[in-house]
C-alpha cells in the first residue's frame, strides 16, 4: 500500500533533482529540446489563454532566410528553395495587386470600380496554395477602409471596413467530400477574415488580435504628407494594335533598396485558424489613395494591403552544425549536432525540416572512415544511438602517414599520358561547334566552348536546328527551375479556377454581383507579376487559344526584361504577330499541349474549396458561398511541358533558354465539359544550371554524365552545387577502403582542379593529374604488420615447397 505513494514521490523528487533531460536520459538538454518544449506547450485548446509571448518563437529559430539581394549572386541551396518560393510568391502577388489596383489610371472607368471582384481575390489565394505543397496559407490583408469592390451593387466609392481573403490547406483525411480516406492535400478553406466585428479580438487590424505580426510588419502605413515615398516601376506596353503605352506604378520597395520588399515573421502559433506553427513572408501592396476625390494632387501612394504567404515551421530545415563558413548567422540550433568533433566534422543535409539529425558527420582532414563503413555517419543514426553505441562508434581513424603536395610538377611522360588519353578518346581528335554535343562521348570542354561562346551575332551563322540542343543538356532543370515552373503553373491554375468557378452570368440574392470576366489588364498584370516576382524568370507569357478570351480572337500578353536587377519591364501582346509562321498558335509547344489536352481530362488534379464569404458588404459575419464545397480541375507540374534548350537568336533577349509551359482549362460553350483554353509559359536562362558530370543510371538523360575525370578505381564522383554551367562542378571522394593521402584542408579532389590538370595533360603541359588518386587505407605508419609478414613468410615457404 505505502509503495504506491512512496515510489511515485521518489520518482518526482528525483526528477526535480536531475532536472529536465534531453531526448534520451544520457543526453544533455539542448536548444532543440527547449524549442520543442515551447512548441508543445501551446495547442489548439489552450492557445487562447496562453500569454502572448508563448505564441511566438524567437526569430533565430529560422536561419539563412533568403535575401533578395543575394539570390542572383550566391547559389540558393536546396534547404532553402521552399522558403525562396514563399518569398517569390509573396513578392509576385504584391506586384500584381499593386499593378491591378493602380491600373484604373490606364483606363479610367466612370462610376465603376475597375478592381477585381471578390472571387478573383479568393481564387488567387487558392492558386497560391494549390500549386505548391509547401505553401500552407496565402492571404491578402487590407488596411481598414481601403478596399473598394465591384462585388456589391451601389458600392461605388465605398469601402469594406476590413477585407482579408485567406486560403489555407486543410487536412481532408476525414472529409466526406472524398471517399478515399487519405489526405490529398487538395482541399482548401477559403475565408474572408475581414468579415468580423471590428475592434474585437477577431479583427486582424486591432491590437486585441494576438498574432497579427504579419499585419503589423507593414500596416497601417502612415504616410505623413511626404508624397511619393513609394518605389515606382515602369512597364512599356505594346498592344496588339501596335500602340505603345508606358505605365508607371507604385509597388513594394525595390530589391536594391535598403530594407528590401520582403519582411519575415517569427514563427507563430496560428491560434484558432490552422493551429500550427507557421512562418510568413510579408510584402506590402501599394495603391494611390484616397480615391475618387476629384483632386489628383491630394492623392498619394501608400501601402493599403499586404500579401502574406505562410508555411509550416516544421518543414523548414534547421542547421545543427557548429558555427562555420556556411552557418554563421543567428541560429539557436547551432552546435547541437552530435558529431564527434575530434575526428569528424558536421555537414548539413537537406529535407529534414524541424527534426533532429539533418546532418552527416564526415571525417576531418587527416582521418578516414573505418573499413566497414561506406558513407559518412548519418545524423539520424547518431541521434538514435544508445549511449554505448555512441561512445564506441562514429569515429574516424587517423591516417598515419600523410604526404605533402609536391610544389613543383612536370610533364607527364608518354607512358603515363597515353593510357589516360586512351581512356578519354574524345580529347584526341575533338570536334568543334554544334557537333560536339552529338558525339557518342562528349568532350565537355569543347561543348562548353560552343554553348558559352554563343552570342547574338554568332548565332546568325548557325542553322536554326543547331541552336536547339539535346534535352539532356538541361539535365536538372526540372529541379533547379521548379520554383519558376510553379510560378507559371500558379497562373495557369488560377485561370483554370476562375474560368470554372466564377460565372459572370450568375445572379445572387441581395446586392451581391458576380465577378466580371477576366480583363486584359488583369492578364497583363498577372503575366508581368511572374517576371517581377522571380528574378530567375526572363520572360513569361499567357497564350490564349483562338477565340477563348472574351472579345478577342488572339490574346497573348508576353512580359520580359532586358537586364537583370531592373525596375523597367516590357510587355507585348503577341497577338499582333498573326502571320502563320510567327503566330504563337503554331509554336510546337502550344500545339503539343493543345493536342495532349484535346479531349481527355481525367488526369487533371481536382482541387476542392470550401469558400466562406462575408454576410453582406459591412461584413461582421461569414456565410457559405452558394456552391459549397466546390472544386476546379487544374494541371499538375507534370502535366506541363519542358522544351529542349534553345538559343533565342532573334528574340527579345538572346540567350540559351529553357521553357516551361503549363496548360489551363475552362468550360466549353455548353458548360458541359472542360476544354483547353491556353497555356502559360516561362523562360529561364539555361546557363544558370549546374552541370552534373558524375556517372548516373543509363536512363538518366544528361549529356554530361560520366564526363568527370575522377580516378574510377579509388574514388567516386559527388556533384557540388552552385558551380554553374562550367566543367568541374564535382569532387572526387575516396571510396570505401581508400584514404586521401595528402596533408590538406579538404579530404577530396576538387573537380575544378582535376579538370584543369587534365587539360594540362592533354596539352602536354606540366601536370599532376596522375596524383589525383586515393591510396589503399590502412597504412597506419611505415612499420609492417607482424601478422601479415608472418602469413607471407608461411605462404612463401609453402609455395617454394610445392615447387
Ligand atoms: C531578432 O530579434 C532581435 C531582438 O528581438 C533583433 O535584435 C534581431 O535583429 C532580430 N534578428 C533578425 C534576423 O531579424
Ligand atoms: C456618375 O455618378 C454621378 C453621381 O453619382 C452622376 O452625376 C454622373 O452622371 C455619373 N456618370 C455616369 C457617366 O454615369
Ligand atoms: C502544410 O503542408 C504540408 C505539406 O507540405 C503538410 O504536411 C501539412 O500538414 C500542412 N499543414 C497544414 C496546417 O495543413
Ligand atoms: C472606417 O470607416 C468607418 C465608417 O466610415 C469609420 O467609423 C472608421 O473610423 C474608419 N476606420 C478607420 C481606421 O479609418
Ligand atoms: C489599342 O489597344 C488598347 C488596348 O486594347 C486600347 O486601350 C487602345 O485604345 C487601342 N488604341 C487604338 C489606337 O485603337
Ligand atoms: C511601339 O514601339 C515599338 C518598339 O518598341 C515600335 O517599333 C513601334 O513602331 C511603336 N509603335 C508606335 C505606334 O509608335
Ligand atoms: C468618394 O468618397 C470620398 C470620401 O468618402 C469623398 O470625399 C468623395 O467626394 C467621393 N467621391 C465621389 C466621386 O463620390
Ligand atoms: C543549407 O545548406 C548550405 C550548404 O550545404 C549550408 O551552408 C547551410 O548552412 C544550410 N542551411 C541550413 C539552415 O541548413
Ligand atoms: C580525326 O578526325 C578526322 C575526321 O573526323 C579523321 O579523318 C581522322 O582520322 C581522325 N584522327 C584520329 C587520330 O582519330
Ligand atoms: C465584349 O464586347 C461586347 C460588345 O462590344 C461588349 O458589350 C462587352 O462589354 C465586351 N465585354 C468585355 C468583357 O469587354
Ligand atoms: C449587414 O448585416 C448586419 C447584420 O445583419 C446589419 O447590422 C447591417 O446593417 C448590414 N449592412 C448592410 C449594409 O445592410
Ligand atoms: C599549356 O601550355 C601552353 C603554352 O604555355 C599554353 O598556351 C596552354 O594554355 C597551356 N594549357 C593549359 C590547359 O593551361
Amino acid at each position: 500500500m505505502w509503495r504506491g505513494v512512496v515510489l511515485p514521490s521518489i520518482f518526482t523528487v528525483s526528477l526535480f533533482i536531475f532536472g529536465a533531460i534531453g531526448q534520451y536520459e544520457w543526453q544533455p538538454k539542448d536548444a532543440f529540446d527547449e524549442v520543442k518544449r515551447q512548441m508543445d506547450k501551446v495547442n489548439k485548446y489552450n492557445c487562447e489563454i496562453r500569454h502572448i509571448g508563448e505564441l511566438y518563437l524567437s526569430n533565430n529559430t529560422i536561419s539563412h532566410l533568403p535575401d533578395i539581394k543575394d539570390v542572383n549572386i550566391n547559389p540558393v541551396f536546396p534547404n532553402r528553395t521552399q522558403l525562396l518560393h514563399l518569398h517569390n510568391i509573396a513578392l509576385s502577388r504584391a506586384f500584381f495587386w499593386s499593378y491591378i489596383l493602380q491600373s484604373r489610371f490606364i483606363r479610367p472607368a466612370i462610376n465603376d470600380t475597375y478592381d477585381p471582384g471578390m472571387m478573383y481575390y479568393f481564387l488567387s489565394t487558392v492558386a497560391d496554395v494549390s500549386t505548391n505543397m509547401h505553401i500552407n496559407a496565402s492571404a491578402i490583408y487590407f488596411s481598414p477602409n481601403t478596399s473598394y469592390s465591384p462585388s456589391y451593387r451601389g458600392f461605388f466609392n465605398k469601402t469594406f471596413p476590413r477585407f482579408a481573403p485567406r486560403t489555407y490547406r486543410l487536412d481532408d483525411f476525414n472529409d466526406p467530400i472524398h471517399l478515399e480516406r487519405i489526405s490529398t492535400l487538395n482541399t482548401f478553406t477559403v475565408h474572408d477574415l475581414g468579415a468580423v466585428p471590428v475592434d474585437t479580438s477577431s479583427d486582424y487590424a486591432s491590437d486585441y488580435y494576438r498574432i497579427n505580426e504579419w499585419y503589423k510588419k507593414w500596416l497601417p502605413d502612415e504616410v505623413d504628407k511626404r508624397h511619393d515615398t513609394k518605389t515606382t516601376y515602369q512597364v512599356e506596353i505594346r498592344y496588339a494594335n501596335n500602340t505603345n503605352e508606358t505605365f508607371t506604378f507604385h509597388g513594394p520597395p525595390g530589391a536594391d533598396e535598403n530594407e528590401g520588399p520582403v519582411r519575415w515573421t517569427r514563427p507563430y502559433f496560428d491560434c484558432g485558424r490552422s493551429n500550427r506553427w507557421l512562418v510568413a513572408a510579408v510584402v506590402p501592396i501599394a495603391d494611390i489613395y484616397p480615391r475618387h476625390t476629384g483632386y489628383r494632387h491630394i492623392e498619394y501612394p501608400t501601402y493599403t494591403a499586404a500579401s502574406v504567404v505562410e508555411m509550416d515551421f516544421e518543414r523548414i530545415d534547421i542547421n545543427q552544425c557548429p558555427k562555420s563558413m556556411g552557418n554563421n548567422g543567428e541560429n539557436v540550433f547551432v552546435d547541437t549536432a552530435r558529431c564527434k568533433k575530434e575526428t569528424t566534422e558536421c555537414e548539413p543535409i537537406h529535407g529534414w525540416g524541424f527534426r533532429r539529425g539533418g546532418y552527416q558527420c564526415r571525417c576531418r582532414p587527416g582521418y578516414r572512415l573505418p573499413f566497414h563503413i561506406r558513407r559518412p555517419y548519418l545524423g539520424e543514426i547518431l541521434e538514435r544511438a544508445t549511449e554505448e553505441q555512441y561512445y564506441n562508434g562514429f569515429d574516424c581513424l587517423k591516417i598515419g602517414w600523410v604526404q605533402k603536395m609536391p610544389v613543383q610538377w612536370e610533364k607527364a611522360p608518354p607512358y603515363i599520358r597515353n593510357p589516360y588519353l586512351d581512356q578519354h578518346r574524345e580529347y584526341l581528335n575533338s570536334t568543334v561547334g554544334p557537333d560536339t554535343l552529338k558525339q557518342p562521348r562528349i568532350n565537355i570542354h569543347r561543348s562548353l566552348d560552343f554553348i558559352l561562346g554563343m552570342n547574338h551575332e554568332k548565332c546568325r551563322d548557325y542553322k536554326p536546328e543547331d541552336l536547339i540542343l539535346h534535352g539532356g543538356v538541361m539535365h536538372g532543370a526540372e529541379e533547379y527551375f521548379e520554383n519558376e515552373a510553379k510560378m507559371a503553373l500558379r497562373l495557369a491554375n488560377f485561370i483554370s479556377a476562375f474560368l470554372q468557378v466564377s460565372d459572370p452570368k450568375e445572379v445572387f440574392s441581395g446586392k451581391r454581383v458576380s465577378d466580371k470576366p477576366l480583363t486584359e489588364d488583369q492578364m497583363i498584370g498577372e503575366t508581368l507579376a511572374i517576371v517581377m516576382g522571380d528574378s530567375r524568370v526572363w520572360s513569361a507569357g499567357t497564350y490564349w487559344d483562338r477565340n477563348k478570351f472574351t472579345n478577342r480572337t488572339l490574346f497573348a500578353p508576353y512580359a520580359y526584361k532586358t537586364e537583370l536587377n531592373t525596375r523597367k519591364f516590357k510587355m507585348e501582346d503577341l497577338a499582333r504577330l498573326n502571320k502563320s509562321d510567327e503566330v504563337y498558335l503554331n509554336k510546337p509547344w502550344f500545339r503539343f499541349l493543345k493536342q495532349r489536352w484535346a479531349s481527355n481530362f481525367d488526369n487533371l488534379e481536382k482541387f476542392n474549396m470550401k469558400i466562406k464569404i462575408r454576410f453582406n458588404e459591412t461584413g461582421e459575419s461569414t456565410i457559405k458561398y452558394e456552391h459549397y464545397p466546390n472544386y476546379y480541375s487544374g494541371a499538375k507540374l507534370s502535366d506541363g511541358l519542358w522544351t529542349a534548350p534553345f538559343y533565342d537568336c532573334y528574340g527579345k533577349v538572346p540567350m540559351w533558354k529553357v521553357k516551361y509551359v503549363a496548360p489551363f482549362f475552362g468550360w466549353d460553350s455548353l458548360k458541359a465539359k472542360l476544354e483547353f483554353k491556353g497555356v502559360v509559359a516561362v523562360t529561364m536562362d539555361m546557363t544558370k544550371l549546374d552541370i552534373n558530370q558524375c556517372p548516373d543510371k543509363y536512363w538518366v538523360s544528361n549529356v554530361f554524365k560520366g564526363t568527370d575525370k575522377c580516378d574510377q578505381k579509388s574514388s567516386y564522383c559527388v556533384p557540388i552545387l552552385g558551380r554553374g554551367f562550367e566543367a568541374g562542378g564535382y569532387k572526387c571522394e575516396c571510396k570505401q577502403g581508400f584514404e586521401y593521402p595528402f596533408e590538406d584542408l579538404i579530404t577530396y579532389y576538387d573537380g575544378q582542379l582535376v579538370e584543369s590538370e587534365f587539360s594540362n595533360l592533354v596539352d602536354n603541359n606540366e601536370t599532376r593529374y596522375d596524383m589525383f588518386k586515393c591510396r589503399i587505407a590502412g597504412a597506419s605508419g611505415l612499420q609492417g604488420n607482424f601478422i601479415a609478414i608472418l602469413l607471407l613468410v608461411i605462404a612463401v615457404i609453402n609455395v617454394s615447397r610445392l615447387c
